[in-house]
């Protein structure tokens, strides 16, 4: 039994890939990115423009120079195009792939650390690590917001026919808000409420929806998917990666998703794609979810089928369609409330 050298210079190159990312994170945590992006500094002057110490701050430029994110002239450094592609609203960011590097090697440890006992924390392993709860939103926004806007929004007609009708869309386990921010960007006549668990993620998305003025149709409030209350029936339900965390008491979850629609109304469950069986997650794109998997196990979850999720829209007397996006690794479930009970 041996490697051999090729695959272990392929694992090498791997490695100094994932270097390149948790270096990359280091100084996106810390403001070192964006602080270059502004003006070129010097490692002494960066450390005083974003409140860090500058021994750290020399460090990591070596270390951001070494690997080709940053680029220097006379002791003034500056980014590189590397570089640059970390910046969080560079087109095709790099950041959230720092943050998912990062992400990983912290739930990886939890899991090595858990496998004997059994034991199953639930949520708060993510909040134990305090840099990345408050990238945990910008990383899923940049993840996923791109497919939603080129591909999902116009795949999947709930869509146009809100844009058409206007109305409430509610979104359970809202995160950092996006998905109601692109939302209500693209559509005038919609108002939405977020709700989330993590108190991180409702300040994030009060912010920024703020910012981009769109406060005045949008709340976010912090709560539980297990007992939300709304002021108004909901024309759109929608859950984003929400629905596998509270799928241990689906029966009661599916059960207020009808309830709380208007008639006619559709919920639109967004989830990774668990397939069917093991040889898929071979395929390169299905990969990612095999580790993403274990890592929802830490916190009492799993990733689910879309026939799992289209019967449980059957079984409270709603009707399920299931589209598919980015080489089947994602589905959307739409169910639909009849129009008459
Ligand atoms: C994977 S994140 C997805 C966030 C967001 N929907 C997105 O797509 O960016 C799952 C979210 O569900 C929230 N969540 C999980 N269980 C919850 C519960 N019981 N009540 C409220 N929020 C919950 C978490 O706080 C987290 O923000």
């Amino acid at each position: 039994m041996s490697g051999t050298p090729e695959l272990r210079q392929r694992m090498m190159n791997h490695l100094q890939e994932a270097q390149g990312l948790q270096l990359a994170y280091v100084g996106l945590v810390n403001g070192l990115f964006q602080a270059l992006a502004a003006e070129p500094s010097s490692g002494e002057a960066l450390a005083g423009r974003t409140a860090t110490d500058p021994a750290y701050v020399a460090r990591w430029c070596d270390a951001a120079y070494a690997f080709g994110m940053l680029d220097e002239n006379q002791g003034q450094f500056t980014l590189s195009s590397v570089g640059q592609a970390f910046l969080p609203d560079a087109s095709f960011s790099l950041m959230p792939l720092a943050v998912n590097a990062m992400l990983n090697s912290h739930m990886a440890d939890r899991a090595a650390a858990l496998m004997r006992s059994g034991e199953r924390p639930g949520e708060e392993v993510l909040a134990e690590n305090k840099t990345l709860l408050p990238w945990f939103g910008p990383m899923l926004e940049g993840s996923f917001a791109p497919l939603f806007d080129q591909q999902i929004l116009n795949g999947v007609p709930v869509f146009s026919e809100m844009d058409r009708k206007g109305g409430l869309v509610v979104d359970l386990g809202c995160g950092n808000g996006w998905y109601l921010r692109q939302l209500a960007r693209k559509m005038a006549n919609i108002k939405g409420v977020g709700l989330d668990g993590f108190a991180e993620n409702i300040h994030q998305a009060a912010d920024l929806a703020k910012k981009e003025k769109l406060d005045s149709r949008l709340r976010f409030l912090k709560g539980d998917i297990h007992d939300f209350t709304l002021d108004e029936p909901a024309d759109i339900i929608a859950m984003n990666r929400a629905l596998h965390h509270v799928w241990d008491k689906k029966e009661s979850v599916f059960a207020a998703l009808r309830d709380h629609l208007a008639p006619g109304g559709a919920v639109v469950i967004w989830e990774p794609n668990w397939p069917a069986n093991r040889a898929e997650l071979r395929h390169p794109a299905k990969r990612g979810l095999a580790l993403q998997n274990l890592i929802e196990h830490i916190q009492g979850n799993h990733l689910l089928r879309p026939d799992e999720i289209s019967a449980g829209f059957e079984s409270v007397g709603m009707i399920p369609q299931v589209y598919l996006f980015a080489e089947g690794r994602e589905a959307v479930i739409v169910g639909r409330k009849k129009q008459t009970p």
